[in-house]
């Protein structure tokens, strides 16, 4: 069990390490929730994009023990945005999650394509309708993904209720500097999607190096890495050997230095999406 912890808004405390959910190998999420659940993760990351809400709710129901113990954060995708359509979206995602409350509810995304003029106020009326799924106890908090400093700006201007996370692709090679400082300097807690950067710097000397140096996996040294620096990684994996390694980054500390070379990699490792350019073009999985 992850004992570390994160603190969002009004004391809420959320374990320092979340279980992403997109995507099991071979498509199996439910033996892959359930394998997390098994090795200990309580926080799980999920979204209406990803299709894997039901599996979600079905390995909470089936591990027996009680709703109160998990963290359970979802997603409202692009098309489930403006004020009507998000309270229904979140109607959805509780059906398929099985429960009558979500513990994080984020917008996914900012825009809805590049040539997306609307985007401010689209975004202003979906976190109205947030705010509103807060009061009448369906969500207890509420934030943002993949929002850069003008779109959280935009957040800010009309908000009655701050933000609690912003989760931003985040790992050695795609750091974020200005994304990252912003967010953290409006107190708001910073989530790392993608913190392994799916296995991109598996074979870089540095990490290699330094896994050695502290007689830890790489995986290891990326996940610590981010997590001295404030920052909650949401990790995947199928395996369940692997899904242990990245709870176990608690009993070592990286050194200064080696922090700071590891802030100073090259840039050359993100998965290619932009916010405000290239927006993944899906559709949320509205029957699934
Ligand atoms: N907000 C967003 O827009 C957004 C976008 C993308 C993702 N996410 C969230 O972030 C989560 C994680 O991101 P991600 O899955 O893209 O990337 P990731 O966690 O960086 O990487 C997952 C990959 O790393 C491998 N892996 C896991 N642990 C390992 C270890 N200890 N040693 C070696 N390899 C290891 C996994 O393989 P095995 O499964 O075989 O272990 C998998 O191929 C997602 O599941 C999702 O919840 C959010």
């Amino acid at each position: 069990m992850i004992s570390e912890l994160f603190t969002l808004p009004q004391s809420m405390k959320v374990p320092a390490i979340g279980f992403g959910t997109y995507n099991a190998k071979g498509g199996d999420n439910l033996q892959m929730i359930k394998d997390a659940i098994e090795a200990g993760y309580r926080y799980f990351d999920t979204a209406s994009l990803y299709g894997t809400e039901r599996a979600l709710g079905q390995a909470i129901k089936e591990s027996g023990l009680p709703r109160e113990l998990f963290f359970l954060a979802s997603k409202a995708w692009t098309d489930e945005m403006g004020y009507e359509e998000t309270k229904a979206a979140c109607e959805r995602s509780l059906n398929r999650l099985q429960t009558d409350y979500l513990d994080l509810y984020l917008i996914h995304w900012p825009k809805v394509n590049e040539e997306d003029t609307d985007w401010k106020e689209r975004c202003q009326e979906t976190w109205r309708a947030m705010e509103e799924l807060v009061r009448e106890g369906k969500v207890r908090a509420i934030g943002l993904s993949n929002f850069l400093p003008h779109h959280l700006d935009a957040i800010l201007e009309t908000a009655t209720i701050k933000p609690a996370v912003n989760q931003l692709e985040l790992h050695i090679g795609y750091s974020q500097e200005a994304a990252v400082a912003y967010t953290q300097s409006k107190g708001i807690l910073v989530q790392a999607w993608s913190p392994l950067a799916r296995g991109a710097m598996d074979n870089h000397p540095v990490i290699s190096e330094l896994a050695r140096k502290y007689g830890k996996s790489k995986a290891q040294i990326c996940l610590r890495f981010l997590y001295q620096k404030g920052i909650m990684p949401i990790v995947k994996s199928a395996d369940k050997g692997r899904m242990l390694e990245n709870m176990m980054i608690f009993d070592f500390e990286l050194e200064r230095a080696d922090v700071q070379m590891l802030e100073c990699m090259p840039q050359n490792t993100w998965q290619g999406e932009h916010p405000d350019f290239a927006i993944p073009k899906v559709k949320s999985n509205f029957n699934q």
